[in-house]
């Protein structure tokens, strides 16, 4: 695939490492640049990395209409050698793909995924964040942008890919965050849409955090629609770790999300030195075991979130339990731990994990 660049002048881009004072947050900067590609008449044409900018799209867009639209997230890091690796993106390629199977998005060959990436952050790569923990958060986004209003597969679409130099999702030094247990709200439904990265789907999911919200919680627990099993929270799988020291994550169905950070946590299971288990987890049998000291951490894994300690959890009528000491755990800490090394480099990583940029 052959890239053009249309650059921003070199006076208006940035031109020295960025070095941000405060904490840099989550997602709020971007940098100069963005990738494009069109698909029209059957094909993806026209790869570009163009100043970022806003796009110009037509009113009856498909995807302002009916969503058609999905997303990635990825992270890339920068290593002692001082160059930029990026983590795992071939998985967010092929979950990229499974989205657009899942929307009716045509196929975007996961090579050319990885070079507009790979491109977009050679050519900012000032904007890499100097700061502890922080790194370059990468979204990969493809959009239906067919002008027309009946309810039908878009025949156009947009790739776009930005970067967000970005610190912690949940605020930095693994504070245990809280999750109001909803019998609610659902996410996902079966045969529906729930183990892509759809849009609609987050955009379906802020009305169960703005009630998280009201209660004190950072986010849903998400159950099944019989609301017998745990699914996942918000924009994170959910675990938990029993008092051997298992890790046990819900079993991917098609309505939870296949987390690269889960998927990379059950690799690393000898690393880590813990058994890690998917199995389907019955929300009673997840409460009994909170109280009766059985589970004694839990938590969410995501690439945002990274590893997030919960300390307690909120049912519906106000009754709250609290895993373990409602602080954050050694397990948590040392998964915590090794995982981030991997990122950073600082421990060896699974072969074909990290490339350098
Ligand atoms: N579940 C949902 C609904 C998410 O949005 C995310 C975030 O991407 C995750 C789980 C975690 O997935 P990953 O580890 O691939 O980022
Ligand atoms: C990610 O973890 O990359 C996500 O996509 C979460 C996002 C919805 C904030």
């Amino acid at each position: 695939m052959e890239i053009k660049y249309q650059l921003k002048p070199a006076a208006e881009r940035r031109q020295e490492q960025f070095r941000p004072e405060g904490n840099v947050g989550f997602g709020r900067l971007r940098t100069d640049h963005m990738f494009l590609m069109d698909y029209y008449d059957g094909e993806w044409r026209d790869p570009r990395i163009v100043p970022y900018g806003p796009f110009s799209v037509a009113p009856g867009a498909v995807a302002l209409h009916y969503g058609q639209s999905i997303f990635e997230g990825a992270k890339a890091f920068m290593h002692q050698d001082g160059e930029i690796y990026t983590f795992r993106t071939n998985k967010n390629a092929e979950r990229l793909n499974r989205s657009a199977d899942i929307l009716c998005i045509p196929y975007l060959p996961e090579e050319m995924q990885l070079q507009a990436i790979n491109a977009l952050i050679d050519a900012d790569r000032l904007w890499f964040p100097m700061q502890e923990g922080a790194c370059l958060y990468i979204r990969p986004f493809i959009f239906a942008t067919e002008d027309r209003l009946s309810v039908s597969p878009s025949t156009s679409y947009t790739f776009c890919v930005v970067l967000s130099p970005s610190g912690a999702y949940y605020g930095a030094n693994l504070s245990p965050i809280s999750l109001l247990i909803s019998t609610h709200y659902h996410r996902a439904a079966p045969g529906g849409t729930g183990a892509s990265k759809a849009s609609g789907n987050y955009a379906a999911s802020l009305r169960a955090g703005r009630a998280a919200k009201e209660v004190g919680a950072a986010q849903v627990l998400y159950l099944d629609n019989n609301n017998v099993y745990i699914e996942e929270a918000g924009a994170m799988n959910h675990f938990h770790i029993l008092k051997d020291g298992t890790v046990v994550i819900p079993e991917f169905t098609d309505t939870i999300l296949r987390s690269i950070t889960s998927q990379s946590i059950i690799e690393l299971a000898t690393e880590l030195g813990y058994p890690v288990r998917q199995e389907m987890v019955r929300l009673d049998d997840f409460v009994k075991g909170v109280e009766s000291g059985e589970i004694i951490e839990a938590g969410g894994f995501g690439t945002a979130a990274v590893v997030s300690p919960v300390g307690s959890y909120i049912f519906e009528d106000g009754r709250r339990i609290t895993v373990g000491n409602g602080q954050v755990g050694e397990h948590v800490k040392h998964i915590y731990q090794v995982y981030t090394e991997i990122q950073k480099g600082l421990r060896p990583a699974p072969a074909g994990w990290l490339h350098k940029v």
